[in-house]
């Protein structure tokens, strides 16, 4: 295949950027996307321009370095990460649009790498747990409701790539943390700072600029690990009930 793309060019934070179109041919179909971006940096590597810069590391969905927009769209056509979307989602001929996610709270480094720290902050401010550490315990040491497990790891699956805020008309984080709300908070372990938790993770989400969920959807329906939107419900159920318990106090 022959395609075309136009790929956001930005040196640094601080400078303009620009869409910059470049002619790709020999695209094979099993190519990941991000492999074609390879082949393009080597042309452009060996023509002494600068490379594209984009994040990747394990290139098997499960790190959550990757993702960019292609097309318009968080990842791609198809609800997977970027490392894992190929190159037969498309058609010789195609044109087609890369970007970076583009959120007030994910600030862009260069090209199409943009600071996820914020996400590393939401997690500092709650999602932990306090509970001993130590030797590894028996396995049913803490019973654990099955469907409460089930949900739990569900939720633990949230890889931190920013699907969710990429894709959302107000750039909200709400599914991420409510994914590692969800996650502790279904399990005894979790119990001890479920308030706490809740108040300070939504605190830290909002103090780093992203903006509020208004349930249009968009998050999950990117999420490349399907997180429901219901872990948001759960969070606004934390997150209520832990006001009036701090009203209370
Ligand atoms: S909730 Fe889904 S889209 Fe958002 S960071 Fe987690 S895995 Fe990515
Ligand atoms: S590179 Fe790890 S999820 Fe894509």
């Amino acid at each position: 295949m022959k395609i075309t793309v136009r790929v956001w060019r930005q040196p640094n934070s601080q400078a303009d950027g620009r869409m910059v179109s470049y002619e790709v041919d020999q695209v094979s179909e099993d190519m990941s996307f991000l492999e074609m971006l390879d082949v393009l940096n080597e042309r452009l590597t060996h023509e002494g321009q600068d490379p594209i810069a984009f994040d990747s590391d394990c290139r098997e969905g499960i790190c959550g370095m990757c993702g960019v927009v292609i097309n318009g769209e968080a990842h791609g056509p198809v609800q997977t990460t970027t490392c894992q979307l190929h190159m037969r989602s498309f058609k010789d001929g195609d044109e087609i649009d890369i970007e970076p996610w583009r959120a007030e709270g994910f600030p862009i480094l260069k090209d199409l790498i943009v600071d996820r720290s914020a996400f590393d902050r939401i997690i500092q401010a709650g999602g932990y747990i306090t509970a001993p550490t130590g030797a590894a315990p028996d396995a049913h040491a803490a019973p654990v409701p099955k469907n409460a497990a089930d949900k739990a790891f569900d939720a633990a699956t949230c890889i931190g790539c920013g699907a969710c805020v990429a894709a959302c008309p107000n750039g909200s984080a709400m599914l991420f943390t409510a994914a590692k709300i969800t996650h502790l908070g279904l399990l005894p372990q979790g119990q001890p700072e479920r308030d706490s938790r809740v108040l300070g993770m939504v605190a830290q989400h909002d103090e780093e600029g992203f903006g509020g969920c208004t349930n249009i959807g968009e998050c999950a329906a990117v999420c490349p690990k399907e997180i429901p939107l219901e872990t948001i419900s759960r969070l606004n159920r934390d997150l209520l009930g832990a006001l009036v318990r701090g009203d209370s106090n």
